[in-house]
């Protein structure tokens, strides 16, 4: 797990189960095509490369039965479409396949869970990762120091965002806030803007990642 970095997106609206259409990603999907664009940015290179380096999370929380917690792994997933269609159509696969195997790898490197928001970022904290709060009002990620070999979860919001107990659940376990612009962004673009802040300061040492 050494240099791994961790996104964690709140789906607040996405759907628990596969009965969502791949174009119909944002209404029968409950903004899925978010989940799917948040993805895409955080676990692709140019060319469908994946980055080994990087574990998603995406806590879903609408009908029928939430919380589903989806992870994927770079370090196993197989490939990855970049566009939303693939990537939905992998979600509805895995949430189909994770109805009796909850907890078990229902794709290669792809695992769902009855994990809460609460309890996935609280599992980090224990482990000792550094929890950052992607916010716009937080320190400037140009101002923050990262260490290669460390552990760092990046929490973000969709478009309604986190609410008040979520942030105070984070600011209990001591996460830090850090804004990526002085803007209010798209997540996707958030994550985006992360990589790139720690692939300019790592790229030398980014085989050690
Ligand atoms: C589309 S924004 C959410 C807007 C939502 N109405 C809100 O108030 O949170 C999606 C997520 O991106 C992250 N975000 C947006 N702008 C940011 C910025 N400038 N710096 C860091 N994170 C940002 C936040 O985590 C936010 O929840």
């Amino acid at each position: 797990m050494q240099g791994k970095r961790i996104f964690v997106l709140k789906a607040n609206k996405a759907r628990t189960d596969h009965k969502f259409h791949l174009k119909g990603l944002p209404s029968t999907g409950g903004r899925m095509d978010i989940v799917c664009r948040c993805i895409s940015r955080a676990l692709l290179y140019y060319g469908n490369e994946i980055r080994e380096d990087t574990v998603f999370y995406a806590v879903l929380l609408g009908p029928p039965n939430p919380p589903k917690t989806i992870r994927i792994d770079g370090s196993r997933v197989k490939s990855l479409g970049a566009d939303e269609i693939s990537i939905g159509k992998m979600i509805r696969e895995a949430l189909k396949r994770c109805r009796g195997n909850v907890g078990e790898e229902v794709l290669v490197g792809v695992s769902v869970t009855q994990m809460s928001f609460q309890d996935l970022v609280e599992s980090f904290a224990k482990k000792g990762c550094h929890l950052i709060y992607l916010h716009e009002s937080g320190e400037d990620i140009r101002k923050t120091t990262f260490f290669a070999k460390d552990i760092y979860v990046f929490v973000l919001g969709d478009h309604i965002g986190l609410n008040d107990f979520d942030e105070r659940l984070l600011d209990g376990l001591g996460a830090v806030k850090i804004s990526v612009s002085p803007k209010s962004l798209l997540g996707s673009h958030c994550i985006a803007i992360v990589h790139n802040e720690l692939d300019r300061r790592f790229s030398a040492r980014s085989s050690s990642l």
